[in-house]
Parts: structure tokens; C-alpha cells; sequence
């Protein structure tokens, strides 16, 4: 399948009269898809019952003759204001007990019936209508499901789910009391019925009341995407997908992404730096018009698991966003060159937001690909430059990594519950181990720990994983030549209990945690030959022999066979080093990679991306600022 190009487009925003020619111009820019629908429930159905869907046949019909291909969103997440009259209580309630009210997006609950039974029925209606449209090429569930922080919600319908959902897991509520210890404090209940949300508590609820609260409020969106699902899927042969965020974390994308075809994200690099990633000012500073040079790759790699192998970049940042504390521009070049990437991971689309800035409400300060006036912006060039590189380059065919990394959703929510120390966070943990394998020059896979393949990789890093069971252990000992666990690895039970057999409960590897201090930002413990852990760190026993110490003695890394623990969060100069030890043991060969130059092995490229604003000279070649070279393997070619 060759890589291609798409963009989000809303008709319902400008006059039918522009229609044709916005059309003509997409694909002149070398366009082919475009997504449209998602937010226009208003206009699909402007009264209870009243529909009306005769603008978005003909502009299906006027994109599609135009030769696009249409990607139709269900408007779930924009419920209309007559919804709220219909259903009062539909909407989310945040931690503080106050309704998140309508004037804006995604002001619905997960577990409320009625508006379920809603979205199901605007999905069937429309699944019947385009399900079979030939224009109509797949459809996006929902849009963004977690954005503006509404996966959790505290209503009346969450409370009541959450019971019913208790009774399933637990059968009875003294096998709750004893899983959750509920004897501590006396917090023991006699029914089903009395367990509130762990909201507005005197001081912190019951962890594992927490987490069974976290894992709910997961499985409801799962349910809430896959109602969709069943009514879509004898209406249409076509793809389902949804668009995802990046560290967007309080559902199991995995577990979404099982109902669907193909998984999507919505990247915007320069947005994500200023707001969502901890780094120093320094590397703000050098990247603060390029985005984070892993940032992206990291999300390309998570969902390209997540879609199982089929995957796209449904929104990409063309310019200047509205919504991060600060919004400048891609230096020249940027926006081709996140295109690139995305493609040198196996992105099958890549999808800009939007076609033309719009003038009027929230988002007229956030660009697209033609300005408010209908002139080109910056970014349409670029767009078109892509469109050129793929048709040269054809196929990306992607290869399986070396190197893997576990990630867990449900380790996520746990450390978030019982942080301990401030600087501890697991996206935060393993996105550190990313960066150093790519620093270190390597591609990676992610894997679920509900499907780790078997005989596949070399090495596995499953930092911070918090729930290890024998089989999971078993799994991937088979599954590779080396796991990497550790810090927090193992280290509580599904209920947030110690494992009985103590930490990090691993059955076939001599070490155990005597104790688990956590550190200030600003003090850090050395290691013998160099580098540091920080924020946390724990004292290991057991005969397991050291591989490396730190300072004062204790261990910092313990090895036995094929299983590696970490005792602590590692700096970059520790990760380096663990790199080293691991690829020496597993045969991986390394290839150190300077500041902002990255690079990605396909079967027939190697790509070498340049985030730098400036160019780097590597391996006798030199890559220009904020581009990409795209090397044939065995011929070296200029880009
Ligand atoms: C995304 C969202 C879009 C638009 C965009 C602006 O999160 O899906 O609808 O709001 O951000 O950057």
C-alpha cells in the first residue's frame, strides 16, 4: 500500500458554492482522502428527530466525483443542545462534583444510557444513508475519546455503573472487602449499593478502590465505542477507526483498538512540547519551532500495536495551534518532514487538520492548509512537497524491531493513584527508555501485555510494569532474549496489594525489594562507571548478581539469565549505559545518533530525520535543517 495523504474538512462551514472548487484544490495539492462529519450532529439533525442529510449527500457527492475519498465521523462527541434537554443528566461530572456543561465539546458521561442509545441510533441512521456510498472509503467513531479530560466522570450514571460493574467483578461484597483490605480503616461495606466514587473523600480513597475505579471508567468508553461498532458493521465492508492523542492515557487504547480496523492519532509536535512533555528549558528552546524529536515517533510506534499493524496520522499540525500556553510556527520544512516520519513508521495516511482556518469560534486562531481568506498558508507547499517525495519513494514496507517495549495502561492509572514521589510517572518512566533506544539509534516495537508474541524480539523493556503475573513472566522470558524490568515492576497485585511473594514478585529471578525511597528533583544517586537514578529508587536483596552499583553500594541493576531489574529511574547517561550492556548480550548493534537526528529501518529505506534547525553531518552524509534523508538500503540516494 502506498502512503498517502488526506485532510479534515467541514463543509458545514462554508458555503456549498466553495464546495467544488475546495475539492479541485485538494486533490490538485495532492490529496486524496478527507475526513468530514464528525462534529456536525447539529446540522445532521438540528430538532429531536428531524433530519436532515441532504447538504452531506451532496457534499459526499462533490468531494467524492472530485475523486477523494471520504473518511465520515459519527458527531458523537458534539451532542446538540436539544440533547440536554432530552437527557438532563447526560452529562460529565468532574472530581469536584461539578457538571461540565455544554458551550464547547465532549459534555456527555461514558455510562450514560440514553445518550449511548442516541449515538447507536445517529450511527445506524447514518450507517444506513453511507454505509454502501462508494465515496464513503471508512468512518471515524467519535472523535478523540479522553480530550478535555472527560474519560472520567463522576455522575449519577457513572456511580451507578460503577456498582453494577463491582458486583460482576467481585460476586460478592466480602470478596471486595478482603481484595481491597477494606478492614483498614474500617471501610468494610455490606452491599454493593453503599460503594460511592472515589471523589471528595477526606484524604486519599482506598488505592484499590481507585484503581477498580480507573479500570471502569476505561471499560465504559471501550463499551461506548463498540456500541457504535455493532451498529456499523453489517451496514458497511469498509474500515472503522478512531482518532487517538498523544499521553492521553486513562483508557486502554489496546482494548479500543481491538474493536476497530485501524488506529489513528492526531499529532500536533509543537503543541505537545510547550504542554504535555517534561523537558529542560534547553531542549524547549532547540525544539520549540520542531516539536520534540520523539515525541511523535513514540505515538507512531504505541498505535501503530494498537491498529495491529494498520495505522494513520488522522490530524496533523499544518501551523500555528490555538491551545498550547504559547503557539509558534514549524520552521520551513517541519511539516513535510513530520509527514515523512510518520510514513518511514508505516503510517498509511496522513491526514492534515484542517483545509482552510476557520473565521469564526473557538479555533480561528489555529491554522490550515489555506488561510481564513482562502489563501495558501505556509504549510500547503510543504503538503504538496510530500505528496511529490511519496510518489518517488512508492511503498514503505515496514520490518519487525529488535527491540521492544511493553507498555500497560493499567500501570498508567496505578502510579498515578500512589505516585509516592512527585517525579515518578510511568509515561514519563518508559518514554525515557524510548528516547535512549532511539538515541541509541534503534527502531522499536511496542507490545500489550494482554499479547506478547512469542519468539520475536531480542530485547523486551517493560519498565514500571506494576501487575507481573507467572504467566506474563513465562511469556516474555519466551518471547526474547532479555527482558529489562524494574523500577516498579511487579511490585503490586491487580487488588493494589504487595504480592504475597513480596517485590517484584518474579518467580525465576533472586531479588527481592527491601525498601522504596523517592527522591527531589534536584538530588540524584550516582552510579559506579557513571550516570544516575532519580526519583525513585529501591533497595534490592537477593543472590541475583549485581551488574551494576551505585555509589553507596547498593544495587542498581541486577541480571539473572535472561531477566534484568532496575533498581531506580534512570538519567540519560544510565540508560546509555544499560543500552550498551544489553545490546553486547543480546547481539543488537547500535548506532549512536547526535542531538535531534533520528533514523527508522524499513525493509527497503532507511530514513534519517533531522529535527535540528540546523544541518548535521552523519555517517559522511549531511542532512539538511528540519529534513529528511531517504536512503535505499545497499545504494546511498539523496533525498
Ligand atoms: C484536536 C481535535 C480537532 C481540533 C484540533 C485542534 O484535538 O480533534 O477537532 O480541535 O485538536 O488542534
Amino acid at each position: 500500500m502506498k502512503p498517502e495523504l488526506g485532510v479534515c474538512y467541514y463543509p458545514e462551514h462554508w458555503p456549498e458554492a466553495m464546495w467544488a472548487e475546495d475539492a479541485a484544490r485538494m486533490v490538485e495539492s495532492g490529496l486524496t482522502w478527507v475526513r468530514i462529519g464528525e462534529f456536525a450532529w447539529s446540522r445532521m439533525e438540528p430538532k429531536p428527530g428531524e433530519l436532515c442529510f441532504d447538504w452531506l449527500d451532496r457534499a459526499i457527492e462533490t468531494l467524492g466525483a472530485a475523486g477523494l475519498k471520504v473518511v465520515l465521523g459519527t458527531p458523537t462527541a458534539t451532542p446538540p443542545r436539544w440533547m440536554l434537554e432530552k437527557h438532563p443528566d447526560m452529562l460529565a461530572v468532574d472530581a469536584l462534583g461539578q457538571p461540565r456543561k455544554f458551550g464547547s465539546r465532549r459534555h456527555y458521561c461514558f455510562s450514560h444510557r440514553g445518550y449511548m442509545q442516541e449515538c447507536t441510533r445517529i450511527t445506524r441512521i447514518m450507517g444506513e444513508r453511507y454505509g454502501r456510498n462508494s465515496h464513503v472509503a471508512a468512518w471515524q467513531i467519535d472523535n478523540e475519546y479522553g480530550c478535555h479530560d472527560t474519560t472520567i466522570s463522576y455522575s449519577p450514571a457513572a456511580l451507578q455503573a460503577f456498582q453494577q460493574w463491582l458486583a460482576d467483578q467481585y460476586g460478592s461484597i466480602d470478596s471486595l472487602n478482603k481484595a481491597w483490605g477494606n478492614v483498614f480503616w474500617s471501610m468494610d461495606y455490606d452491599r454493593f449499593d453503599q460503594i460511592d466514587l472515589p471523589n471528595l473523600t477526606v484524604t486519599d480513597p482506598n488505592p484499590a478502590h481507585v484503581l477498580a475505579f480507573r479500570r471502569f471508567s476505561s471499560d465504559q468508553v471501550v463499551a461506548f465505542n463498540k456500541a457504535q461498532v455493532d451498529v456499523l458493521r453489517p451496514l458497511t465492508d469498509v474500515p472503522l477507526l478512531h482518532n487517538y492523542m498523544a499521553r492521553i492515557l486513562e483508557f486502554d487504547h489496546f482494548k479500543v483498538g481491538q474493536d476497530l480496523d485501524i488506529a489513528t492519532w492526531d499529532s500536533y509536535p509543537i503543541g505537545f512540547l510547550s504542554d504535555r512533555l517534561e523537558a529542560d528549558e534547553a531542549h524547549k528552546t532547540a525544539f520549540l519551532q520542531q516539536g520534540d524529536p520523539d515525541m511523535q515517533a513514540f505515538h507512531h510506534d504505541l498505535y501503530r500495536a494498537v491498529g495491529r499493524g494498520r495505522w494513520w496520522v488522522m490530524e496533523q499540525q499544518p501551523g500555528p495551534v490555538n491551545w498550547a500556553p504559547y503557539n509558534p510556527a514549524p520552521l520551513p520544512g517541519m511539516v513535510r518532514l513530520w509527514s515523512l516520519e510518520a510514513v518511514a513508521h508505516g503510517a498509511e495516511v496522513v491526514s492534515y487538520f484542517r483545509w482552510r482556518q476557520a473565521a469564526f469560534a473557538q479555533e480561528q486562531m489555529h491554522a490550515g492548509l489555506l488561510t481564513p481568506s482562502n489563501r495558501p498558508a505556509p504549510a500547503l507547499t510543504e503538503v504538496q512537497q510530500t505528496a511529490e517525495t511519496l510518489a518517488a519513494i512508492g511503498e514503505v514496507v515496514q520490518e519487525k524491531a529488535e527491540v521492544a517495549i511493553l507498555f500497560d495502561y493499567a500501570s498508567e492509572w496505578a502510579w498515578a493513584t500512589q505516585p509516592q514521589g512527585a517525579g515518578f510517572d510511568y509515561f514519563r518512566l518508559v518514554f525515557s527508555a524510548y528516547r535512549a533506544l532511539r538515541r541509541a539509534g534503534l527502531s522499536v516495537d511496542f507490545v500489550s501485555a494482554n499479547d506478547i508474541p512469542s519468539n520475536s524480539y531480542k530485547m523486551i523493556f517493560a519498565p514500571g510494569l506494576a501487575t507481573l503475573g507467572d504467566e506474563l513472566e513465562r511469556q516474555l522470558a519466551e518471547s526474547c532474549d532479555l527482558v529489562l524490568f524494574g523500577p516498579r515492576s511487579g511490585a503490586i497485585t491487580h487488588d493494589f496489594r504487595i504480592p504475597e511473594t513480596g517485590r517484584p514478585g518474579l518467580t525465576g529471578f533472586h531479588c527481592e525489594v527491601d525498601l522504596v525511597e523517592t527522591l527531589p528533583p534536584n538530588v540524584q544517586r550516582e552510579v559506579i562507571g557513571g550516570g544516575a537514578a532519580l526519583h525513585w529508587i529501591e533497595r534490592l536483596s537477593g543472590t541475583a548478581p549485581d551488574l551494576l552499583t551505585f555509589v553507596d553500594g547498593t544495587s542498581a541493576l541486577k541480571g539473572e539469565n535472561s531477566l534484568w531489574y532496575l533498581a531506580g529511574f534512570p538519567d540519560e547517561l544510565l540508560w546509555d549505559r544499560i543500552i550498551e550492556m544489553a545490546a553486547l548480550k543480546t547481539g543488537v548493534v547500535l548506532h549512536p545518533m547526535p542531538m535531534g537526528l533520528r533514523r527508522r529501518e524499513t525493509a527497503r529505506y532507511t530514513f534519517v530525520i533531522n529535527y535540528n534547525a540546523t544541518p548535521v553531518e552523519w555517517n559522511g552524509q549531511v542532512i539538511g535543517a528540519c529534513n529528511v534523508a531517504i536512503r535505499k538500503k545497499d545504494t546511498p540516494e539523496e533525498d
